[in-house]
């Protein structure tokens, strides 16, 4: 029996819509139960000894979604922001979060970047919350930069090696995911981590995030523990 290293966790957490459906509730309270689920989440992450946990809050293309639910998404964020992650906080949490910034409200940027700063030195476990993110648009960003740096002569053709690479991309000097869980029965990367997920094991759940526990969280890792990786070799 295998009993791989599990340094980094990466969820996408899908069907808060559907949970709050079968209920007869808006979209919006799918998301806020969600949301709790997050907190829940990091805290187990941290118990189980796993250092690195990266969740998919907002993706490039949740923008299109209608105006109320986007409003309420940011407004979620905001009181999160606001005062929902100091638990976090207090827990030894560092948060840093990846993706488009531009496109965010100014208030929320600042909101982000304090609580970035606030958790600089929390060790216990990182969480990254990508957060209108795209990972092909992450990408792009990066040959830009490489680009770039080989114009002003900072950097030589020949350098440019995986290494090299994939320190131009948001989560440089975090390890790649080791673990990706998706909810609610999708079986798709929809633009996350694609540069990142290269060699992770890819772990599907029927349940729907605002249903996800601990105790999933637990058979999930024991499951992973068991799968042999071979990245490639025989
Ligand atoms: C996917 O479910 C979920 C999202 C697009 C948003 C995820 C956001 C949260 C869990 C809240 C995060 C908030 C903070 C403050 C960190 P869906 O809406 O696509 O569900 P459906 O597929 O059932 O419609």
């Amino acid at each position: 029996m295998t009993n791989n290293n599990l340094q980094h966790i990466a969820v996408i957490m899908d069907g808060n819509g559907r949970w709050a459906a079968k209920r007869g509730l808006p979209r919006n309270a799918g998301h806020k139960k969600g949301a709790e689920v997050v907190i829940e989440t990091a805290k187990a992450v941290k118990e189980l000894g796993v250092p690195y946990l990266t969740i998919y809050a907002f993706s490039t293309e949740n923008w299109k979604r209608s105006k109320q639910e986007v409003d309420g998404l940011m407004n979620l964020l905001r009181q999160y922001l606001d005062s929902n992650f100091e638990e976090l906080e207090k827990n030894d949490v560092r948060i840093r979060f990846i993706g488009e910034r531009g496109m965010l409200d100014a208030d929320i940027v600042n909101k982000m970047e304090n609580l970035e700063k606030r958790t600089i030195s929390n060790r216990s476990l990182v969480l990254q919350i990508a957060l209108s993110y795209g990972s092909r648009q992450e990408i792009v960003n990066a040959v830009r930069r490489t680009a770039q740096k080989v114009k002003n002569g900072e950097l030589a053709i020949t350098d440019i090696d995986e290494n090299e690479f994939s320190q131009m991309l948001y989560t440089a000097e975090v390890p790649d995911p080791d673990l990706l869980i998706r909810t609610s029965g999708e079986q798709r990367l929809s633009n996350y981590l694609l540069w990142q997920l290269a060699y992770t094991e890819l772990f599907f759940t029927n349940t729907l995030w605002p249903d996800f526990n601990k105790e999933e969280l637990k058979s999930i890792i024991e499951n992973y523990k068991t799968r042999e990786r071979r990245y490639g070799k025989a």
